[in-house]
């Protein structure tokens, strides 16, 4: 029953976020040269496509675009990002866009199956950051996905792909801090990170004005994506260390709540708990074994100030299978 529910209401969502989009003749109109709308259809998609690249550099578009023959959509030369193909031993978004305050913050999700929505409008708000070199330099709002887009992760913690990023791409999101009762930005958080609330109080409802600095214009503040798209392993090192920070979705196993320091690895009699998702903004080489930097939203006081440091490839809880980010809509 319970299984029948959740296919259900995915499937009404699904429907929901496709009526929107036909709703909206904004969108239709930023959408009509891209046919191709499925993840699927975009996962050969790295930072360096190849031919189709140049033919796209020649049309004079920015960001990404889909080429109009293929129907397939690549990333294109764009000025505001400085490529870079290198292979760095060791990185840390943090020190490569120090302007950027959002990349190394670490939220509290107080146990509440939202890590997904901390990871993805984290990332969101980094790419803002590095894609306007700093001019754009706010929180996104996590209460407003959490509140209006009706998204919600499964008991094992579990969103489908892409769906945080199908919203930012059609609806957008305002600015607003994560962190509880503040003025910073439009919605900030409205819920404390506390675990076990009453539902009462943990009931979230969706508004359309800004209640946490009330005299920016709700109609006037959202910031969307262009395209997101899955990021292979093998990709994840130069789209980092190009465009910034990617979400990504590790399997959680229960000797992660007990790990303290050095680089994670998992253990031989570990119990899985469910997935959590993260943000991986770098990586590095600690004692010979290489690690992938992650923010998680567990608050400051977990791990490494709030981070994590785990293995890359095998026992690093398949950190590199559920890799996903998107390129801002400048305007
Ligand atoms: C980006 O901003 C920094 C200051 O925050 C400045 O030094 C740098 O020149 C800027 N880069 C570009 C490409 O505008
Ligand atoms: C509120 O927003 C306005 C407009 O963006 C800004 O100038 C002002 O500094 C903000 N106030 C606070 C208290 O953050």
């Amino acid at each position: 029953m319970a299984n029948i529910l959740f296919f259900t209401s995915i499937m009404l969502l699904s429907f929901y976020l496709t009526e929107q989009t036909k709703s909206s003749h904004d969108n239709m109109i930023a959408n009509s040269d891209i046919k191709t709308n499925t993840l699927k259809s975009v996962e050969n998609f790295g930072p360096n496509s190849g031919e189709e690249e140049n033919i796209m550099m020649l049309l004079g578009t920015r960001g990404v675009e889909a080429a109009t023959k293929s129907k397939k959509p690549y990333k294109i030369r764009n000025p505001r990002y400085v490529i870079d193909n290198q292979n760095h031993k060791e990185f840390d978004a943090r020190k490569r866009w120090p302007q950027c305050k959002t990349i190394g913050e670490v939220y509290n999700e107080g146990n509440a199956l939202l890590s997904w929505a901390y990871a993805t409008t984290g990332v969101f708000a980094d790419r803002m950051c590095i894609a306007t070199n700093g001019s754009y330099n706010k929180h996104l709002s996590t209460e407003e996905l959490i509140s209006c887009s009706g998204i919600k992760a499964s008991a094992n913690g579990w969103v489908r792909d892409g769906l945080a990023w199908e919203y930012f791409k059609t609806h957008g999101l305002v600015s607003g801090g994560s962190i509880y009762n503040t003025n910073d930005g439009c919605q900030p958080s409205k819920i404390p990170p506390v675990c076990n609330l009453p539902t009462k109080i943990n009931k979230r409802t969706c508004v359309d004005y800004c209640y946490g600095n009330d005299t920016i214009k709700y109609n006037h503040d959202h910031v969307k994506v262009r395209y997101y798209y899955h990021v292979k392993p093998k990709d994840i090192q130069k789209e980092v260390q190009t465009y910034g920070p990617v979400t990504a979705a590790l399997n959680l196993y229960d000797d992660i709540f007990l790990h303290k320091s050095g680089v994670y690895t998992l253990t031989k009699n570990a119990k899985y708990v469910r997935l959590q998702y993260v943000k991986l903004i770098g990586w590095g080489v600690e004692n010979g074994v290489d690690y992938w930097l992650l923010v998680n939203s567990w608050g400051n006081e977990w791990g490494q100030n709030g981070l994590l440091k785990i293995k890359r490839g095998k026992y690093g809880c398949a950190v590199e299978s559920f890799v996903y980010a998107a390129v801002p809509k400048i305007k």
